[in-house]
Formats: C-alpha cells, structure tokens, sequence
C-alpha cells in the first residue's frame, strides 16, 4: 500500500520517450543522463554531431535502465524542427512523453553597439526556435499524454537572467564592461511563452513550465564566470550542479509534477533573493563605460 508515493514510482520515468534540445552538453546533458539513470529513452538533438555521439556513448554506457540516442539538427531552421519531430514520431509509434527545450545561447555587448545579427541569433534560438520545436511536437505530445492523472510535458529553460534586469558582477571576468541585455530580454520573452503555450496546451493535455537557473559552470559561461565573485552574489555560498538541475528536471517530468504547469521554478540557491542590487552594483561600477 502507498507503493505510488515511493520516490522511485513517484519520480520515474520508465518507459517514457524524451527529447532534451543541446543534451550533448552543460545542463542539457545533466538533465539527459537523470533521464536515463531513471528510465527514460532520451533523444538529444543539436548541431554538432560528433559531440552528441560522444554524449550519447557516455550516457549509454552508465547501464540504463534507459538510453540515449542521438540526432544532428539546426533547430533555428523550423523545417529541422520537423524532421526532428517525424523522426521521433517513427520510432516511438507516434509519441513523445517531455520535450525539454535547453538549447540557448548568449551574446553580450557594449549596451550601445549591439549589432542586428546579434537579436537575430539570440532571439531565432531562445525563443523562436523553442516554439517551432514545441508545435512540431505537438501533436506527438497529445498522442503520448494520459491526462490528467499523466499528462505530456513541455519544459522550457530559463534563466533567472529573465526574471531580473541588469547584469552579475561574476559573469564578467575580463572586465569587457558587455550586458547580457540581449539574453536577458531573450529569456524574459521564453519565459512569456511558456505562459502563453501553458494555456492553450494545458487542456489538450501538456503541461508547459519554465525552469529558471542560477549560475552553474558550462561552456555558456566557462571564460567569463568569477567564482569568487559569484559567492557573494549567492546566498547559499556555492554555484549549482547537475543535481540541482536534474532534481527540478525530473520533478516536473514524472508523476510527482503532474499537477504543476504555467510555473516557472527557480534554481538559484537564492541568488534573486539579493535582487535588484546584483544589477544595479554592475551598471554603477561601469556606468560610463558600457
Ligand atoms: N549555465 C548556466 O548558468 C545557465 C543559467 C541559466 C540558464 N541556462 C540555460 O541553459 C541552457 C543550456 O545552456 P548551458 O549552460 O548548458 O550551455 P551550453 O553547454 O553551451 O549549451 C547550449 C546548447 O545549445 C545547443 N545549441 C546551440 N545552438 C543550437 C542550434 N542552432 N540548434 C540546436 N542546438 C543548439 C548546443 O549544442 P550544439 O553546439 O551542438 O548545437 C549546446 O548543447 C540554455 O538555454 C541557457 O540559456 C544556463
């Protein structure tokens, strides 16, 4: 009796299909490896083939009791989107359980001088990209779904970046005097989504939510991350892993989060509990150099 309350039953993902956007690297493939140590078939798709074989093989090699298998694709192109779709749809008889939408990148610049290319590419990734992926899916999600005891889920990654304005000291470690402006606004407008998608595809049985990160070591942020500084604009005193991702990850994949959508959950070990100051420090200490 109670055996559904067991973490095990209440968190798992056995037998369910995923596919995490960027699971070849950073979070995506923390988020791909709690996948599969938890039962999920986790498809990773991204640009760079040799670099998702390389995931792929480390993650099958932790001995399942899911896999990984993975697929090479531009998802700023919407047609590739579609082909990541088909491809899935194939395999899996026409189903796809979580669609973790991870891939994201940054571009910072003087606050005066950002070039076009850079919205173009920031916003055709962060966010264009996330909602022609999210209909490619659709109808797989829909299919898949047992709502509303086990809906699909639709998972879109963040960033605190998009919650507060202003830039973090500790991701400027050379000193450039760049914003994240671009990013930030990028994230906020991913975030916008995740709402606006989380009420029409609630009642067609997906949940949409958001999962908003701190800072936590990747390639992303590798060469500008101050650690040092970065303590002190971090409550708990340290920078997020792999299981602070893939705990939230995996709440809102499994039964446990069946009840939860258009939210947004924050990782951050209380870094938007400083709030404001962390962005505002930033602009005074470079207000006439940006
Ligand atoms: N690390 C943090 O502190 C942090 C905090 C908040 C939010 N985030 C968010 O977390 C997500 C993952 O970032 P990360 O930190 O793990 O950095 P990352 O390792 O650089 O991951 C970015 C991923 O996006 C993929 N990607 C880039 N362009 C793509 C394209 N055109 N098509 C398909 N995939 C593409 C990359 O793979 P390819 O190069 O192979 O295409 C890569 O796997 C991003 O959305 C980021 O904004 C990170």
């Amino acid at each position: 009796m109670g055996e559904n309350l067991l973490a095990q039953n209440l968190f798992s993902l056995k037998g369910k299909v995923a596919l995490v956007t960027g699971g070849g690297t950073g979070l995506g493939k923390s988020i791909s490896k709690a996948f599969v140590k938890n039962g999920a078939k986790v498809y990773i798709a991204s640009r760079k083939q040799k670099n998702l074989e390389k995931a792929a093989a480390e993650l099958n090699s932790l001995g399942g009791p899911g896999k990984c298998i993975p697929i090479t694709a531009d998802i700023t192109i919407k047609e590739e989107c579609e082909k990541i779709a088909n491809k899935i749809s194939e395999k899996e008889n026409g189903k796809l359980d979580i669609l973790i939408n991870n891939s994201g990148t940054s571009w910072p610049t003087p606050l005066k001088e950002v070039p076009e290319k850079v919205w173009d590419k920031v916003y055709r990734l962060n966010v264009i990209s996330v909602y022609y992926m999210t209909i490619a899916c659709l109808p797989l999600l829909e299919k898949a779904s047992n709502a509303p005891e086990n809906p699909s889920k639709v998972i879109i990654m963040g960033s605190i970046a998009g919650i507060i304005e202003g830039d973090f000291r500790s991701l400027d470690k050379m000193k450039m005097n760049r914003t994240t402006m671009v990013y930030n606004t990028s994230k906020a407008a991913a975030h916008s989504l995740a709402r606006n998608l989380a009420v029409y595809l609630t009642p067609c049985g997906v949940n949409v939510n958001v999962i908003a990160p701190g800072i936590i070591p990747s390639r992303m942020n590798l060469s500008v991350l101050d650690r040092k500084l970065a303590m002190e604009e971090i409550p708990q005193g340290r920078l997020g892993n792999e299981e602070d991702i893939s705990g939230a990850a995996l709440y809102l994949a499994s039964r446990a989060g069946a009840w939860v959508t258009g939210t947004t959950i924050r990782i951050d070990g209380g870094t938007l509990l400083y709030g404001k100051d962390v962005g505002r420090e930033y602009a005074i200490a470079n207000k006439s150099k940006l």
